[in-house]
């Protein structure tokens, strides 16, 4: 029986992500290579937690070992291949497996990317961020010649029992300072903290201001993987509050913090992303998180925020403008008699802004918004533009007239075209006969 299976840790995996670990093992094991299953896969097994996706590394002096051994052992996988180390990608349908070849790493200045060099495994264990997340599992024979059941060089397991997570080195911060939001993320997730001598290099790199050398795009990169957790069912102002105190966030952009009053709604947002009401993607996800984590904070803060962490185009003006929008959307739901009036105050709103409402939204409106999302946003007008043209409609009155004809519609007063055509028949000659503005203020 093979340490792996005699662990469980194969088991544990998805059944998709499980048959093409077995394959790669098989394929490894005929060519003598040696492969580990490492960092967060042996975490989250060791944690009775689930395993979503496989980490693995190919111990082999050969860069591209990974790459030829991916492709060998899962000819119709789609295999991204990714610099000169030959770290590969596996998309398969419903898993990912990640499979790298062992490398060292050092950083020529704090908040810039490795550069990377081969290595042995144990060097590719300890330039990680975490004990806990330097753990590994021999897979192969050739791994296991002379190797205990689990490689753990820097005490992993004693941190998993005692909830800490640890650096490796006093700079591992100012190497990479991302290190402290992955930290507060791993944290939220699994309820553990920083160790003490983390606590001091936090402070250390805090004092040397590395935290202003994270690039706008890494920093983003990182909020999405704090709101993709939230969709996995972690609080995402548990993360936040983690940063807040650690002055994390204001490191990152002068006076950025987390105001009391988004708690809540960041929680509600959390527990909707675990089975969002309409598809939501990672980028619709991230939006959403900053629109409610923002939203208490001053216009200038938000927007200096949004350039900090690289969020740009419409979905940042989206973000900024959400606080005003938000207060006039509710405002309007309190008002709103019916489904028409409902659909004309959020009609245009995008998904991501749905969402961020709803973490603000108390139950009634809540259900209101939950309605129109689903079943009434969805449905099309039985009549177009085309239609009341041929009519003798022109101008803004078509546009009138068809928002007219869908309040009708939702609010059940007009059935079918026949009945959309006949009111756009008298919207017309009301219009021709003068009566057009009383029509208009209906
Ligand atoms: N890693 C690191 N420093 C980083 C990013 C990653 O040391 N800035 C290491 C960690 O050891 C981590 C591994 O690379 O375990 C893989 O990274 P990733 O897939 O992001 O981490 P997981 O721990 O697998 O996280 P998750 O559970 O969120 O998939």
């Amino acid at each position: 029986m093979s340490v792996a299976a005699r662990i469980g840790l194969l088991e544990a995996l998805p059944p998709a992500s499980r048959s093409a670990v077995e394959r790669l093992i098989s394929v490894a094991t005929q060519r003598g290579l040696a492969v580990h299953m490492v960092g967060g896969p042996v975490r989250d097994f060791l944690l009775g937690r689930a395993v979503r996706d496989a980490d693995l590394i190919v111990e082999d002096r050969i860069p591209g070992a990974g790459l030829d051994l991916a492709r060998e052992a899962l000819p119709g996988a789609r295999v991204v291949a990714h610099g000169r180390f030959g770290t590969v990608r596996i998309d398969l349908p419903e898993a990912r497996v990640d499979l790298a070849t062992v490398r060292s790493e050092h950083y020529p200045s704090p908040g810039a990317l490795p550069i990377v060099a081969a290595g042995t495994l144990d060097d590719d264990l300890l330039r990680r961020d975490f004990a806990v997340n330097a753990l590994a599992v021999p897979l192969t024979p050739r791994a296991r010649e002379g190797r205990a059941a689990i490689i753990d060089l820097v005490k992993g397991q004693e941190d998993l029992a005692a909830k800490t997570l640890r650096i490796l080195h006093p700079r591992s911060l100012h190497d990479d300072p991302t290190r402290a939001l992955r930290a507060a993320r791993l944290g939220a997730r699994l309820g553990f903290s920083l160790s003490r001598g983390s606590r001091v290099a936090l402070r250390d790199a805090l004092r040397d201001g590395v935290f202003g050398r994270v690039s706008g795009d890494r920093l983003r990169r990182e909020l999405e993987k704090l709101f993709d957790d939230a969709a996995h069912g972690t609080d995402p102002a548990l993360a936040l509050r983690m940063l807040d105190e650690w002055h994390v966030l204001a490191a990152l952009e002068p006076g950025l913090r987390l105001h009391r009053s988004s708690v809540a709604p960041l929680r509600r947002l959390g527990r909707l992303l675990v089975s969002p009401p309409w598809p939501s993607p990672r980028l619709r996800r991230l939006a959403a998180g900053l629109a409610v984590w923002l939203a208490p904070l001053d216009a200038g803060l938000r927007q200096r925020t949004l350039q900090r962490a690289a969020v740009r185009g419409e979905v940042a003006v989206r973000i900024a403008t959400f606080p005003r929008l938000r207060d006039v959307a509710l405002r309007e739901l309190g008002k709103a008699r019916g489904r028409g009036a409902i659909d004309a105050g959020l009609g245009g709103l995008g998904d991501e802004e749905l969402l961020a409402l709803l973490a603000f939204a108390v139950p009634t409106p809540r259900r209101r918004i939950l309605r129109y999302a689903t079943e009434d946003r969805p449905r099309r007008l039985p009549v177009a533009g085309d239609d009341l043209v041929a009519l003798g409609l022109s101008g803004p009155a078509i546009g009138k007239a068809l928002a007219r004809i869908r309040a009708e519609m939702l609010d059940g007063r007009l059935r079918g075209r026949d009945d959309a055509l006949a009111l756009a028949r008298e919207l017309g000659r009301r219009r021709a006969t003068g009566a057009g503005r009383r029509v208009q203020r209906v």
